[in-house]
């Protein structure tokens, strides 16, 4: 296996409301997949991937995301939960890219105002994940009450938090190296 190429995992933030507190996890997400050895990261940020929407699926590729996601060796979603789903535009952004995530690995963060951590939209975005191809994780983060996680300025108050995102990344970061393997290396024939 070659281990002299950094893995490159994005963090998708899934949502583009204004005020949104799923920015502060998803940074935090970022900050700490990026000190991790061989990883390469960046923050795709949806509200500003600027996608039609009189159309859907790969009509309405963005050029730019798409090449992310074909150079991402894993993906990291960070979704809010509204009514217990994930966001239209989150859907609408992940539709446009089909071939590009086949045999990558997915771990995905819930962030609630409530106390579940978004693990109900964690559970409606898995039957999503195994559509589009991606292989997930059987580690997430849960951010329940974000409002007290995080202060206005995105700080993080509970330290705990960074415990949780190191435990799922080094997960991640398996699931990434077995799949880049299992690309690059099995055939399919
Ligand atoms: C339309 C809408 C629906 C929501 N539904 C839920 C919910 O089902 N469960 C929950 O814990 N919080 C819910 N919330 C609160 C969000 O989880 C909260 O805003 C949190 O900060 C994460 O979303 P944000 O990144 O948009 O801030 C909802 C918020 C909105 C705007």
């Amino acid at each position: 296996m070659s281990h002299s190429r950094a893995l490159f995992i994005p963090v998708i933030l899934g949502t583009a409301r204004m005020g949104r507190r799923s920015l502060h996890a998803a940074r935090l997400v970022t900050e700490e997949l990026g000190k991790c050895a061989g990883v390469e990261t960046e923050l795709i940020d949806i509200a500003r991937l600027p996608l039609p929407t009189n159309d859907a699926g790969e009509a309405i590729k963005h050029a730019e995301f798409s090449a992310q996601i074909t150079r991402a060796d894993a993906l990291v979603i960070v979704s809010p939960e509204y009514n217990h789903g994930y966001s239209g535009l989150l859907k609408h952004v992940l539709d446009s890219c089909l071939k590009e995530y086949i045999h990558k690995a997915v771990g995905i963060v819930g962030v609630s105002a409530g106390p579940f951590g978004g693990t109900r939209v964690i559970e409606n975005l898995l039957p999503v994940m195994r559509e589009l191809g991606l292989v997930t994780i059987f580690w997430d983060v849960n951010f329940s009450s974000v409002q007290r996680a995080f202060a206005e300025d995105g700080r993080l108050l509970d330290e705990s938090f960074t415990r949780r995102v190191d435990k799922f990344s080094k997960e991640l970061i398996w699931m990434a190296k077995t799949l880049r393997h299992g690309r690059e290396q099995i055939s399919r024939d």
